[in-house]
């Protein structure tokens, strides 16, 4: 198994995968709610790191007006493709600039922006105290960095048994860099020099399903993976999970850390 899959998948996405993160990824109550202490208003200059397709980038530059301005960042061609196709459907495309990574430095100045918001990402970056102390670069004194994540040793799908659920998403390490980040991030942001960072969790229940795009992805992730999983394994634990949707009994839980640092 490649060292660094958590990144090459990525940067290389298959159809299926791209589709089910168009359904992911959309604006949604969860989205609403993680991003809400980041406290954006007209006016700020934001970046948003790892910005997949681009939903957040589109709010976002709703949310700053026309005085404001967004920098989406992300490694993934096809994902800096869409952000920018979506910020021109809606005419938004002189308040967001969207730039490719190919490293883990920001091509961004410092002290440069109000705010800095991330969701799902810091778990994927090759060294999160290096991407903390690069968002502590470019955010201006006073301003804010706000850094949303899961912790994967926390993850229910229930009527799963949890054993079984638990040795999948370890077989489907290798696909995060720092499968429990969530819990570090307090720690790592201290660290990076931040005055002051407030955490909080939401764990928000899902019992519509939307999980089940993240079981299927955590299944291929296993099938990908060196583990000794066998196939039907990991299809009982998809078919458990599906079956429970459809007779009204899934209940899925992704608690989801929000760090808030003041620089
Ligand atoms: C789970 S998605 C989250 C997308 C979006 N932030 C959201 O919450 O809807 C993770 C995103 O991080 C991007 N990503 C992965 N590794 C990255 C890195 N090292 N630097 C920047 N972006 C990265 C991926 O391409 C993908 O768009």
């Amino acid at each position: 198994m490649n060292k660094s899959y958590y990144k090459d998948h990525w940067l290389d996405i298959e159809p299926d995968r791209l589709d089910r993160y168009e359904a992911m990824f959309k604006w949604s109550l969860t989205a609403e709610k993680v991003l809400a202490p980041a406290d954006v208003a007209p006016g700020q200059t934001i970046a948003d790191f790892g910005c997949g397709p681009g939903y957040a980038a589109v709010e976002l530059a709703k949310r700053v007006g026309a005085g404001g301005h967004v920098h989406a960042l992300d490694i993934n061609a096809e994902f800096v493709a869409r952000t920018r196709a979506r910020a021109e459907s809606e005419g938004l495309s002189d308040r967001v600039t969207v730039h490719q990574l190919t490293d883990g430095t920001l091509p961004l100045e410092d002290n440069m922006l109000d705010r800095l918001v991330t969701k799902n990402v810091m778990v994927y970056v090759d060294d999160p105290a290096a991407s903390i102390a690069e968002f502590y670069r470019v955010v201006k004194p006073g301003g804010i960095a706000h850094i949303v994540d899961s912790d994967f040793g926390m993850n229910v799908i229930d009527p799963v048994p949890a054993a079984a659920w638990r040795d999948l998403l370890d077989a489907a390490a290798h696909a995060f860099r720092t499968p429990t980040v969530g819990r570090q991030l307090y720690g790592l942001a201290r660290g990076a020099g931040f005055a002051d960072v407030q955490v909080a969790i939401v764990a928000i229940p899902d019992t519509h399903g939307r999980a089940l795009h993240f079981a299927n992805n955590i299944a291929g992730y296993a099938r990908d993976s060196d583990s000794a999983f066998a196939e039907a394994d990991i299809q009982k634990i998809i078919d458990v999970a599906t079956k429970a949707l459809a007779d009204g009994r899934f209940f899925a839980l992704n608690p989801q850390f929000m760090v808030t640092c003041t620089v």
